[in-house]
């Protein structure tokens, strides 16, 4: 069991775009294990690659917290093949702390890519799974939920941010929400 670190916004690595996975080897083997672990140990529902700072198209999400394991996703080089309907949920990220917003996203993807063996896996997705896959692929292309929000927002994040530093205390967080 290897834990990574999680590299945190504002670290510019979090806007890089990833490179595609152009073979599976023994080192991506051991990068997604390492991944796998991290994302449980935060704890967090997805990770991308590029939040423990490898710039490759690899996801691994897990949204079942009851079970750990079970409906584990690795996903190499994946992409939203079919996208539809329109949900607002509430986000977290592992790499942005303390904070969490409502973005709206698709309701429904289908999503295709590559498991660890080089299989090809297809997923289709609602709720939760699909808000985290497309928050996941966001990571891929350099992107945050907080590039998502309206300015709104974002003044509501500098406020609870000016708010975290004055009283020194952290805000609350929902594992559930980390992804
Ligand atoms: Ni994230």
């Amino acid at each position: 069991m290897a834990i990574r670190g999680i590299v945190k916004y504002p670290d510019l690595t979090l806007k890089q775009a990833c490179l595609p996975v152009t073979a599976v080897t023994g080192e991506t083997v051991r990068l997604i294990r390492d991944m796998v672990d991290t994302m449980y140990a935060a704890p967090g529902v997805g990770l991308a690659a590029i939040q423990v700072g490898v710039p490759q198209r690899i996801i691994v999400v897990d949204i079942d917290v009851e079970q750990p394991g079970k409906n584990l996703l690795k996903l190499i080089n994946p992409e939203i093949r079919r996208a539809e309907g329109e949900v607002t949920w509430e986000e977290g990220c592992l790499s942005v702390v303390d904070f969490t917003a409502e973005v709206r996203r698709a309701a429904r993807v289908e999503v295709v890519g590559l498991d660890d063996r080089e299989r090809e896996v297809k997923v289709d997705a609602e709720g939760l799974l699909s808000v985290a896959l497309q928050h996941e692929i966001d990571h891929l292309d350099g992107k945050l939920f907080i590039d998502r929000i309206s300015r709104l927002k974002r003044n509501l994040y500098t406020r609870k941010l000016k708010k975290m530093l004055r009283t020194g205390k952290p805000l609350r967080e929902n594992p559930r929400l980390m992804i």
